[in-house]
C-alpha cells in the first residue's frame, strides 16, 4: 500500500514587508537581504492570525466533505502554541467542521514538527488504510527588530491531507534521522521572539544534513542521480543551497545542474513569504511542484527536513500520476499577488502589538483581516475565533 501526500493547502497573512527597504531601514546593503540571505518579501502576520488561524486558513481550501468525513487524526506541528496544555488542533478541528470522533493533538520540535506529523500520519494509516490524516505545519517566525535574524521571519501554514492512495506524493522507506542536544535555536516559556546562535545554526544545519544524506544513502545505495529534486527546510532560501553545495561533487555535470535548477524553483514561494518553521519544507516542496514545468510523474524527490534543537530527518518520495491535477498553482498566485505591503514602520508596529498578557478582555478588527478565519479577541482568558463562512465563533 502506498501512503504519502494527497492534498496540500497554504496559507500567508495579506500583508508583506518588502526586503530591500527593510535593509535599506536597517543600514544594509539590500544585497544582502536579497541575495546573501535570499529574501524578497517578509509575509506580516496581523494581530488577528495566530498559528490557529493560518493552519484553519490554509486547511480550508482543501478539505471536501469527503475528506472531512474520513478524517480521525488531526497532527499539528508548531512552535507558536497559542496554549501550555490545549492542543491547537482542537480550536482548528471545530473551525473545519470535522467529526467528533477525531484525535487531535500537538507535536512540538521546532521547524521539524510537520515532519513528524507526517511520520506519525503515515503509521497511522498503515494500521487505518480507510482513514485520513491532516497534517498542519503553522506558526509565525519572531525574532525581533534589529537583529540579525529579522530578515529571516515570516508568517504561514501548510495543511496535508495525508492517505493511503495518495494523488501527489508517496512516501517510501526507509526514513532516516538524527537527533543532538544543541542549543542553536530556541524560545524560552517567557519569550515570544526566538534565541539564536545563528552561525551555529547554520554549521549544525549542514552537518545534519550532510549526516542524514550519509545514513540514507549507506541504507539505500541511492546516489544523486536517483533523485529529480531535493527539498530543505527554508529558514531563508540560501540556507538549503549552502547544505546542497557540499554534497553536489558526488554527481556529474548534469546532475549538478538539475539539482540546482530545481533548488531555484523549490525556492518560489519561501523568497516571498519568509521563514514559516514548520511549514517551510512543505511550502518549498509545493513551491517545486506547482512551479515546475518538466519534473514528470515517477519521479524521486528528496526531503530534509530540519528542527533546531535538533532534529534532522531525510527521506524520499515518488510523484504520483496526475498529481499537477491535485495542486492549486494559480489560487496560491492570487493569493500571494493580492497581498498588500506595508512599510518598515507599519510592519515595526504591528510587530510590537501584542495581546494582553494579564488576563483582559479584547476585541480584534476582523473586518481588517481579508482571511476567513480570524482571531476575533479575547474573552475570559478564552480566544475568540471566528469562521467568517459560517460564523462558528467562541
Ligand atoms: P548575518 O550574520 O547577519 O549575515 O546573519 P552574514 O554576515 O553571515 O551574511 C549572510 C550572507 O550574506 C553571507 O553569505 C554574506 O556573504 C552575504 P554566505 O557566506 O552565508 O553565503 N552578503 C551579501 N551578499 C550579497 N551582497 C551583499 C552582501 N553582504 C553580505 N552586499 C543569519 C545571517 C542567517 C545567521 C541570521 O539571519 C540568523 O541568525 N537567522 C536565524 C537563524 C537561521 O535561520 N538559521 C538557519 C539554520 S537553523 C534552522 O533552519 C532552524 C530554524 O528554522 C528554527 C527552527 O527549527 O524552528 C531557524
Amino acid at each position: 500500500m502506498q501512503i504519502g501526500i494527497d492534498k496540500i493547502g497554504f496559507y500567508t497573512p495579506h500583508l508583506y514587508v518588502d526586503m530591500e527597504k527593510l535593509a535599506l531601514a536597517r543600514n544594509e546593503d539590500p544585497g544582502k537581504f536579497l541575495i546573501g540571505i535570499g529574501q524578497e518579501k517578509m509575509a506580516v502576520a496581523p494581530v488577528t492570525q495566530d498559528a490557529v488561524t493560518l493552519a484553519a486558513n490554509a486547511a480550508l481550501e482543501i478539505l471536501t466533505d469527503e475528506d472531512k468525513e474520513k478524517i480521525d487524526f488531526v497532527i499539528f506541528g508548531t512552535e507558536s502554541g497559542v496554549d501550555h496544555s490545549k492542543a491547537a488542533a482542537i480550536y482548528v478541528h471545530r473551525l473545519l467542521g470535522l467529526k467528533p470522533e477525531v484525535r487531535a493533538v500537538e507535536v512540538k520540535e521546532a521547524c521539524f514538527g510537520a515532519t513528524a506529523g507526517l511520520q506519525m500520519a503515515r503509521g497511522h494509516i498503515a494500521l487505518h488504510p480507510e482513514s485520513k490524516v491532516l497534517v498542519l505545519g503553522s506558526d509565525i517566525s519572531r525574532y525581533g527588530l534589529n537583529t540579525s535574524g529579522e530578515v529571516t521571519q515570516g508568517a504561514g501554514a501548510v495543511a496535508m491531507v495525508v492517505s493511503a492512495h495518495p494523488k501527489i506524493l508517496a512516501i517510501e522507506e526507509p526514513s532516516v534521522y538524527h537527533t543532538e542536544d544543541i542549543m542553536d535555536f530556541w524560545r524560552p516559556v517567557y519569550s515570544d521572539s526566538a534565541y539564536v546562535d545563528g552561525k551555529f545554526s547554520n554549521e549544525k544545519y549542514i552537518s545534519f544534513f550532510q549526516n542524514v544524506w550519509k545514513q540514507y544513502r549507506e541504507k539505500t545505495g541511492f546516489t544523486l542521480s536517483d533523485f529529480k529534486a531535493i527539498c530543505f527546510h527554508m529558514p531563508y532560501t540560501k540556507m538549503g543551497l549552502k547544505a546542497l553545495r557540499t554534497v553536489l561533487d558526488e554527481t556529474d555535470e548534469d546532475g549538478r545542474e538539475r539539482l540546482l535548477a530545481h533548488y531555484e524553483t523549490s525556492k518560489s514561494y519561501n523568497k516571498i513569504v519568509g521563514n514559516i518553521y514548520t511549514g517551510a519544507l512543505y511550502l518549498s516542496l509545493l513551491s517545486l511542484l506547482e512551479q515546475n514545468t518538466n519534473i514528470e510523474a515517477g519521479a524521486r524527490i528528496g526531503l530534509y527536513s530540519y528542527g533546531s534543537g535538533a532534529v534532522g530527518e531525510f527521506f524520499s518520495g515518488i510523484l504520483q500520476p496526475g498529481y499537477r491535477k491535485a495542486l492549486q498553482p494559480a489560487r496560491h498566485q492570487q493569493m500571494l499577488e493580492a497581498r498588500k505591503e506595508i512599510s518598515v514602520a507599519e510592519y515595526e508596529a504591528i510587530f510590537t502589538t501584542s495581546l494582553p498578557n494579564d488576563g483582559s478582555a479584547v476585541t480584534l478588527p476582523v473586518n481588517e483581516d481579508p482571511a476567513t478565519v480570524c482571531l476575533a479577541g479575547i474573552e475570559g482568558h478564552k480566544r475568540q475565533y471566528v469562521n467568517k463562512n459560517n460564523r462558528v465563533g467562541g
